[in-house]
């Protein structure tokens, strides 16, 4: 069956391979990013590759963007089966620096960005009785990371809500998993290493017992994996597609 997916944050980086990896499914990929014009070049290289695909841009924090958002999707591509949520933002700052504004904006984007998508597009998915549901979470929403306060408690609590969605809907032929990277070659990896907020790809690779960095196509292919029919029995779980790194 051709199943709809919506992929927040699909014009860069994890969200991008995971667009990719769902029209290889056989999926009709709608791309949602703030990044307006990057989502249309990501939605038009999936149609190049034979693919069904459309974008559409909104900022995740606003959820009337959100629901704007999904009425397109619906009008052009039909119902939401599938929802991938990679949209975030990351950042590293003191503790005590951490600005009540920041702290907001964390929250609002990486943890509220994802209740108003899943919200936004559930009442589909019961009506189909089936849907599939991806949270892109971090490695720092189970361990902490120093200097991200504010991203790591925003990363657990898309855990914590990943989980009760799962509870409240595996009657309903819907899943939901979380899938927490730990660190992945992307355009916000390479920035947090100018800044020098995070070593050198070779120092990291070391401290993961895989030996090598991540590649979005690990998170994608993984993603792909959750959002298939086999994965029906699989819900509530954090699937860390880490390379050991968080166990
Ligand atoms: N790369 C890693 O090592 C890593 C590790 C842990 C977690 N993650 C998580 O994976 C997800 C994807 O990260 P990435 O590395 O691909 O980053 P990225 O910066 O390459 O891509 C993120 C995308 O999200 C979009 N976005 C940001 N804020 C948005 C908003 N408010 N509304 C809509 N779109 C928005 C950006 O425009 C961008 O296209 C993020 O949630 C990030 O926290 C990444």
């Amino acid at each position: 069956m051709t199943r709809v997916a919506l992929v927040t944050g699909g014009a860069s980086g994890l969200g991008s391979a995971v667009c990719g990896h769902l029209a290889r499914a056989g999926r009709r990929v709608a791309v949602l990013d703030r990044d307006g014009a990057a989502a249309k070049d990501v939605a038009e290289r999936l149609r190049a590759e034979g693919a069904q695909a459309m974008s559409t841009e909104a900022d995740v924090s606003d959820r009337a963007a959100v629901d704007a958002a999904l009425d397109r999707v619906r009008a052009e591509l039909g119902p939401v089966d599938i929802l991938v949520t990679s949209a975030g933002i990351s950042g590293f700052v003191a503790f005590e620096e951490i600005s009540l504004e920041l702290w907001e904006r964390y929250l609002a984007v990486n943890l509220t960005g994802t209740f108003h998508c899943i919200q936004s597009v559930v009442p589909d998915m019961v009506a189909a009785g089936w849907g599939r549901i991806v949270t892109i979470s971090s490695a720092a929403g189970q361990t902490g990371t120093a200097r991200q306060g504010h991203y790591s408690a925003a990363k657990a609590g898309v855990i914590g809500l990943t989980k009760a969605v799962a509870l409240e809907y595996a009657g309903r032929g819907i899943t939901a998993n979380t899938i927490p990277p730990f660190a992945v070659d992307t355009p916000l990896m390479r920035g947090a290493q100018s800044d020098r907020n995070i070593p050198r790809t070779e120092t990291i690779s070391r401290m993961i017992p895989a030996g090598r960095i991540g590649t979005p196509d690990d998170i994608g292919a993984t993603a792909a994996f959750l959002c298939s029919e086999a994965a029906g029995y699989v819900t509530g779980q954090i699937i860390a597609a880490n390379g050991g790194a968080v166990l």
